[in-house]
């Protein structure tokens, strides 16, 4: 084992502060990375309060962090794909028992024993893991990935979150030209969902609270921006999307944006409100709309969207920040007042 240093919080009423953490020794089959850049996700906020405690309860102290940049430092001897001095990234998932069907699908996201990046138990240390919030991380190689070497890398770390959950349901659901696609919250999640629905050729509409963000999004690739909380303009929406992909981190009215669905279309959340939200059944009903969710992508697909990213020089629009800024990022998060996405130099970490 060795020493990294990290942030982590103590509890879920506590600001993140700094701290060591033990990582293990490489095996043969990791990689060792010094992290450059990570993002800030939602998620890790959801996480580090416990708003998830249903679903996934918070184990403290917890390190977050799983939009993760950096370089190899070290590898095992049975590591085949890197070399020391190689870029290389990690998401969300860190294991998988790579035999089930879902693996051998390349749909690692929905293993039943799947490792995520942190606040889940690690097989190898028998505590819990850690995130990105870290000067370093040591990874088995199947989950780590390469990235374009043109690519910006704080704005490539949020790829390895917002973007493939943006990038898998737009594949999955055939977003493509001649379709029209609907993003909802331009966070991290929705800006990467407006690039991506932009750059794959379809009719690009955002639906944004913030005023303010609509320059933005028609900068961003949106082709119209919705204020969703003037009903004329969302009447005006009504049965004529084909895709609308859901990114708000709190509680609102789903069927708001049912009712916007043509025949046949589909609503996919990537949001994860802590609480549940009633559908109205008569608005799926009437034109065979189906709504749904979907969690990340898998690596196969993580590595087609980096690599789709660096043909289509696609990163994420980023606010780069020292990590002692990080708590001061979370109360901006929680006001929607975030530029399209924090991603912390981890080069403050290691100035500490
Ligand atoms: N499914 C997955 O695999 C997955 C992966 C990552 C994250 N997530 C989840 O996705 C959600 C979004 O994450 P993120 O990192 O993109 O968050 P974020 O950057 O904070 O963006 C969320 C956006 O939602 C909108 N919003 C905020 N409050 C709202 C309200 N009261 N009503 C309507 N819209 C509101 C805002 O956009 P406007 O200002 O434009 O309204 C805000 O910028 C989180 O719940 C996160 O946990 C899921
Ligand atoms: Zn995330
Ligand atoms: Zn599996």
């Amino acid at each position: 084992m060795f020493n990294a240093k990290a942030y982590s919080a103590a509890s879920a009423t506590s600001p993140l502060a700094p701290t060591t953490i033990a990582r293990r020794d490489p095996t043969d089959t990791d990689v060792q990375i010094q992290i450059l850049f990570c993002g800030i996700c939602h998620s890790d906020l959801h996480q580090v309060r416990d708003e998830w405690s249903g679903v996934m309860p918070t184990v403290y102290p917890c390190v977050p962090g799983h939009e993760i940049v950096g370089r190899v430092t070290k590898v095992g001897s049975a590591v085949k794909k890197f070399k020391v001095g190689d870029l290389a990234a990690v998401g969300c998932m860190v294991d998988s028992d790579g035999t089930c069907p879902e693996c051998k699908a390349g749909l690692e996201q929905f293993c039943p024993n799947f490792t995520l990046t942190y606040n889940f138990p690690d097989k190898h240390t028998g505590g819990v893991t850690y995130g990105g919030y870290s000067d370093g991380i040591v990874v088995d190689e199947r989950f780590v990935l390469r990235v374009p070497e043109n690519l910006d890398l704080a704005g490539a770390a949020p790829l390895l979150c917002a973007g493939i959950t943006t990038y898998s349901p737009m594949r999955h659901w055939d977003v493509k030209k001649g379709k029209k696609v609907g993003v909802v919250g331009l966070g991290g999640l929705g800006h990467m969902g407006v690039k991506f629905a932009h750059a794959l050729g379809a009719h690009t509409v955002v639906f944004t609270t913030s005023p303010s963000k609509k320059d933005d999004a028609l900068r961003l690739g949106a082709d119209e921006v919705v204020l969703s909380k003037d009903a004329n303009e969302m009447a005006k929406q009504a049965g004529s999307f084909d895709f609308i992909l859901d990114a708000v981190a709190v509680p609102h009215d789903i069927n708001a944006y049912i009712n916007l669905l043509a025949r046949d279309g589909n609503l996919t959340m990537v949001g994860a409100p802590d609480q549940p939200m009633p559908v109205s059944v008569f608005g799926l009903l009437f034109k065979r709309r189906s709504f749904s969710g979907s969690i990340i992508g898998g690596i196969a697909e993580t590595q087609e969207l980096l690599d789709f990213c660096g043909d289509h020089d696609i990163t994420s629009d980023v606010e780069v920040i020292p990590i002692q800024k990080v708590n001061e990022a979370y109360e901006r998060l929680v006001k929607a007042d975030v530029k399209y996405r924090f991603s912390i130099d981890m080069a403050s970490l290691r100035e500490e």
